[in-house]
């Protein structure tokens, strides 16, 4: 039986089938147990150990899922080069006291075959940033939490801020489908420079991760920088410092307002803001954001 308290526990439950796992959170639930749900796609790291952590402590069940969604892929190479490490994440699952771990296979995600069978009016949360350079991105990840929420139907949902558009777009998806899963934000998981985490960065080499660091050290700037009025002179000298960094090419620089990721050109001073940067490095995409609060 899996553990009520945060205890070490070594005997994680794995499920491949959707019956199976569905009997097993039936009993769960029937003791009242709240379930916590970490979907992800492996490679598993501090950031993602962190929301299993923020579960574990929030709720009495935690179930993660590895599943490498090949609808979200819009780039079908970077499908096939997205890193498999399943047995050193069923190990620091276990050692984290992770109760369940869910990894189905394509067929049984999508038994009739993994074409859209809904289209998401996501609006205009798809259309900026992420959405603009990933056509069709957030429909493919819309489509599999949609399914991922229906088998596990969890109470709390654990999502990394790390991917910021993906949170709204999931919050979104909650608040469409009317489901009472309430949503958690878990603040992104840096090494001890600034450097958020990501499977991408061991693509990269320890100077060019120093080199990756301009990210975090110029939205950080811009926190001290900002002043009501325009914001195009600040979103335009950090990208001025990120290529002089040694980014090839940064596909954003915004500002803007958290909720509905609309771009705030000229700031009252008093709405709340949010910094997100998407840029390449050494052939490498990254993506980070903060939060400006007032
Ligand atoms: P994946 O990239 O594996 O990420 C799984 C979760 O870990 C996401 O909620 C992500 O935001 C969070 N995460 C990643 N790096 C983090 C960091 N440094 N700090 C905190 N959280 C971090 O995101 C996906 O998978 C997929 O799109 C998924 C939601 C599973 C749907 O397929």
């Amino acid at each position: 039986m899996p553990h009520s308290t945060n205890a070490l526990q070594l005997h994680m439950v794995l499920f491949k089938k959707i019956t199976q796992l569905q009997q097993y959170l039936a009993k769960a639930v029937t003791t009242g147990q709240q379930i916590g749900f970490v979907p992800t796609m492996g490679a598993l790291h501090e950031g993602h150990l962190q929301l299993v952590k923020q579960s574990l402590q929030t709720t009495q069940l935690t179930v993660c899922s590895i599943f490498v969604n090949p609808t979200q892929f819009n780039d079908a190479n970077d499908f096939d080069k997205y890193p498999i490490t399943l047995e050193a994440d069923i190990e620091c699952l276990e050692q984290q006291g992770c109760h369940v771990l869910f990894i189905p296979s394509v067929q049984e995600m999508y038994p009739t075959g993994v074409q859209a069978s809904q289209h998401y009016p996501l609006g205009n949360l798809e259309n900026v940033l992420e959405g603009a350079f990933r056509p069709n991105h957030y429909q493919g990840v819309c489509q599999v939490v949609h399914r991922l929420l229906d088998i596990v139907q969890p109470h709390q949902l654990f999502l990394g801020q790390k991917d910021f558009q993906q949170c709204m777009v999931l919050q979104w998806l909650v608040d469409f489908l009317a489901l009472p899963t309430q949503i958690h934000i878990v603040p992104t998981v840096r090494n001890t420079q600034g450097l958020a985490l990501s499977s991408r960065n061991t693509r990269l080499t320890e100077p060019q991760q120093q080199q990756a660091l301009a990210i975090y050290q110029n939205m950080a700037w811009l926190k001290t920088q900002l002043k009501p009025g325009k914001l195009t002179a600040l979103t335009e000298h950090i990208k001025t410092n990120l290529l002089a960094a040694g980014f090839e090419k940064i596909d954003y620089v915004a500002i803007c307002e958290p909720t509905t990721l609309t771009e705030v050109q000229e700031w009252d001073g008093q709405t709340n803001l949010v910094v997100l940067v998407a840029a390449f490095l050494h052939g490498v995409r990254l993506i980070d954001n903060e939060y400006i609060t007032i």
